[in-house]
């Protein structure tokens, strides 16, 4: 068996070459290509979970792994009892690969002086960054997207903004206002709330 280890960022590569849609394929590569540095730089959070250098990269690549692994048992779980799915691969796929993606314009460098005592303390070593207007970190998401030529549907968008499941400021528990939690969002929140718990904490 191989021992070469992938980085997250080619992982993520290999799997949004999984996208069926080739016109969206290639747009989802290119800006992954042009973020590369972001995305190899950046934590995922700065006190929660893969608060590390690249941590953005490692949860987003857990993210969209799980992801795509609950998809397919879903899927043929469902073909077997003849329930169709409303959602696709690729909604799963770009969904997971996007549902931070404001995060790499979140945070900034702790000045030189605070990242050295911070450093030796444990504490965090990033902070947020100045000037964040954005209340909504969805319509971010969806703005970055569009910039990128990518149009998210209405359900892409709801997925998104449910990602934290129970814990999203408009939705105090997956089954409260029936309906407005999709089967999307409960497998990407689900995928979301894995990563950040049972890899988030240790690099
Ligand atoms: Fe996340």
């Amino acid at each position: 068996m191989s021992d070469v280890k992938i980085s997250s960022y080619d992982h993520m590569v290999n799997m949004l070459n999984l996208v069926s849609d080739s016109e969206l394929k290639f747009k989802l590569l290119t800006m992954h290509q042009n973020l590369k540095d972001k995305i190899e730089y950046w934590p995922a959070a700065i006190s929660h979970h893969h608060k590390w250098k690249g941590g953005y990269a490692d949860h987003v690549k857990e993210v969209m792994l799980l992801g795509i692994s609950m998809f397919n048992t879903i899927n043929s779980a469902g073909e077997r009892y003849s329930k169709k799915l409303n959602f696709t691969l690729d909604d799963v796929i770009i969904v997971c690969y996007v549902h931070d993606i404001d995060k790499l314009w979140r945070y900034k460098d702790m000045p030189a002086s605070d990242y050295r005592r911070q450093e030796k303390y444990g504490a965090k070593i990033w902070d947020k960054a100045d000037g964040l207007l954005y209340p909504d970190e969805s319509a971010k998401v969806v703005q970055i997207c569009a910039k990128n030529g990518i149009i998210l549907t209405d359900e892409q968008i709801e997925a998104v903004s449910h990602h934290h499941l129970g814990f999203s400021l408009n939705l105090s528990s997956v089954y409260s206002y029936e309906g407005s939690c999709t089967g999307l969002a409960a497998l990407v929140g689900s995928a979301d709330m894995m990563s950040g718990t049972i890899f988030g904490k240790v690099q």
